[in-house]
């Protein structure tokens, strides 16, 4: 096997899995109340943007190559419904309608859930302790096509909820919005990994999410799930969190044609950057390593928080 290894020419050569940065989608935390960028503890490197500098901020990402980014807003408008997703002034609007304005190329898109916009932090509308299923799914209609209004490109459902892909596609379709693809969170775990997350998006989480995203040990309900989401009208598929689940990724592959996103969630972006800061790993190479394997595994596009660092120094 040795012959095919003996130098960096012939180890690309016969390199089967490339990183290509067109893949990389850049998730983004942005902020309608503060007036600077702001350091997230948990996730060294990432900051929140002002929603006054967002504009600047995505021209800067542009001039960098970067072709996507997925859009999560810290609000302080919240309340029990998430209401202010709903109006079309709202901040889940305005961050599509300024990020298109400043960079019109540059593929929105736009995060669909009401996590960040209710005051218990739950990703919909409670009823008693738990959240109910079909008002909630309701209302992703209705926030999709605010969406898809302000300018969003693709719409990206995060909720867990039954039934919102079929409700947010006639959602969509019902006001004109027939070309506006769903890429679904169509395989959600209930993971420990996205604890630096709700940092970064000021989450006033307690408890946990546990009666709608999925049980981190189940391998054929995550297949169901996303199938389900195919046969609703899901255009694109996604798997999250990703380096933990390449199996899932590759089961995904083989028993579906629609595209599959993999989401490198916040808590595997802490683990690779604390891990470097104390010298344990090479952050290149580790970020290289993961990002390489999620293709491998099957992905066809990688959300991840690394997506500037691969653009600014390829592989
Ligand atoms: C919730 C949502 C989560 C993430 C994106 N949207 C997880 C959660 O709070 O359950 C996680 C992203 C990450 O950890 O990077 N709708
Ligand atoms: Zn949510």
């Amino acid at each position: 096997m040795r012959r095919l290894r003996a130098n960096p020419q012939l180890r690309e050569l016969f390199r089967e899995t490339e990183i290509n940065p067109r893949d990389l989608v850049l998730p983004i935390f942005v902020d309608e109340g503060a007036s600077d960028f702001v350091d997230i503890k948990s996730m060294p490197g990432v900051r929140r943007i002002p929603e006054a500098k967002l504009a600047q901020e995505v021209e800067r990402y542009a001039r960098a190559g970067l072709r996507s980014v997925m859009t999560f807003g810290i609000s302080h408008h919240k309340d029990s419904h998430g209401s202010d997703t709903l109006n079309p002034d709202g901040l889940v609007a305005r961050m599509s309608r300024i990020i298109k304005d400043a960079v019109p190329e540059m593929v929105v898109m736009s995060d669909t859930c009401f996590c960040e916009y209710t005051d218990h932090g739950h990703c919909g509308i409670l009823h008693g302790d738990t959240v109910d299923n079909d008002s909630t799914v309701q209302n992703l209609g209705k926030q999709a096509v605010i969406a898809a209004r302000a300018g969003a490109d693709i719409i990206a459902p995060s909720a867990a909820m039954d039934g919102q892909v079929a409700a947010i596609r006639s959602a969509l379709d019902a006001a004109g919005f027939h070309d506006t693809p769903v890429m679904a969170y169509s395989t959600k775990f209930a993971s420990g990994l996205y604890g630096p997350f709700r940092d970064a998006a000021g989450s006033t989480l307690k408890g946990d999410r546990k009666t709608y995203q999925m049980d981190p040990m189940n391998r054929r309900e995550a297949i169901r799930e996303s199938l389900i989401d195919e046969a609703e009208g899901a255009d694109a598929l996604m798997v999250k969190p990703a380096g933990a689940y390449l199996d899932i990724i590759r089961d995904l592959r083989e028993v579906t044609r629609l595209p599959i996103g993999a989401y490198q969630v916040s808590g595997e972006y802490a683990m690779i950057k604390f891990a470097a800061q104390a010298g344990a790993i090479d952050e290149r190479r580790v970020v290289q390593e993961t990002l390489g394997a999620i293709k491998r595994a099957g992905a066809d596009m990688i959300f991840t928080y690394f997506a500037m660092d691969v653009l600014n120094n390829p592989y």
